[in-house]
């Protein structure tokens, strides 16, 4: 039997979740501990319907065509594949994950790039990076509405990104002993929400709220240049400061949680140099600054009694080539 597999990691963001809808810079981690992998395998017809197409992932096994709503990113993502790479047989597409879902940690692009690659190598597509970003989009723009397209770069990148829509993407590498440690609180965040809320404040009658929106979203831009400043001159202390005052902005944006404030203030109780929540926010991750890796081990086991579900460690030096 002919096997074809494809994989994508997830992501973290450092610094200009929010901002980062208003085309403001944002910095993007890969989080390798956490990823995806398709498997596409040829199939009897008899087994399946006209789309052609098993599906076996954590959530629905059967026909792609039958599969549910929240699916549906999928079944008209593995369409244009099929289409555009010519698989004319039956295939069986089956998906396994250890990123969790809805936590602002890129799974939905995680797993369209892991279909597109593992579908492309089945096919014996060659796939450019522009046609990889536009095969995601596909699926990006039906579970997300507005996505920025910063998930669908991030999780197929190999090292820190430096992402402003519309702009080019440019890969960032630091070297420094500093780690972030990622925490999840176990509860579903609100990205969608959080985003039209933050939008509303932007075009609030009131001037006073609306200007503030404004001058908040200008902050964030400023820290995550500041920080990206910070990362090149391996000057976590101020790194740290930024990720605390980008924690600040956000919570007066109303995106922040007490399930978040509350892993923040461990993190920072812990000794770690910054802490902030990650991604969309409204429950969802949190991220923080630790000296090394003796120091995350510290935070973690702080984060963990206070009611972490799950952590991870990210690097912030790029894999060595
Ligand atoms: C969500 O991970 C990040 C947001 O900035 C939304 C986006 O950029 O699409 C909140």
């Amino acid at each position: 039997d002919r096997v074809y597999r494809g994989s994508a990691h997830g992501k973290i963001i450092l610094m200009g979740e929010h901002s980062a809808v208003y085309a403001k810079p944002a910095i993007v981690l890969p989080l390798s501990e956490a990823s995806i992998t398709a498997t596409v395998t040829d199939m009897e017809t008899e087994c399946l319907d006209s789309s052609g197409v098993r599906l076996d992932c954590e959530y629905y096994v059967g026909k792609l065509s039958k599969a549910p709503e929240n699916l549906r990113n999928i079944q008209e993502l593995v369409v244009v594949l099929r289409n555009d790479f010519s698989i004319d047989g039956g295939i069986s597409i089956s998906i396994t994950s250890s990123i969790p879902r809805e936590r602002g940690m890129g799974s939905s692009a995680a797993v369209a790039v892991a279909i597109i690659r593992a579908c492309a190598a089945y096919a014996h597509y060659s796939l450019t990076p522009d046609e990889l970003f536009h095969y995601t989009q596909i699926s990006e723009n039906i579970a997300h509405a507005h996505a920025s397209g910063m998930d669908a770069v991030a999780v197929s990148a190999e090292s820190a990104i430096w992402f402003q829509q519309g702009e080019e993407v440019s890969t960032l590498h630091f070297s420094t002993p500093a780690v972030l440690v990622a925490a999840d609180t176990g509860v579903t965040g609100a990205t969608k929400e959080a985003v039209s809320d933050v939008h509303r404040l932007l075009y609030e009658d009131d001037d006073v709220v609306r200007n503030r929106a404004h001058r908040d979203i200008e902050r964030l831009a400023d820290l995550s240049i500041a920080a990206k400043r910070a990362l090149q001159e391996n000057d976590m202390t101020s790194l740290g400061a930024h990720m605390n005052e980008a924690q600040e902005i956000l919570s007066t944006l109303t995106v922040s949680s007490g399930e978040l404030d509350s892993l923040i203030q461990t993190a920072r109780g812990a000794g770690a140099l910054g802490a902030k929540l990650t991604g969309g926010g409204r429950g969802g991750c949190m991220i923080a600054l630790a000296r090394d890796k003796a120091h995350a081990h510290s935070i973690i086991t702080a984060l963990e009694s206070a009611g972490a579900v799950r952590t991870w460690t990210v690097n912030l030096t790029s894999p060595s080539k």
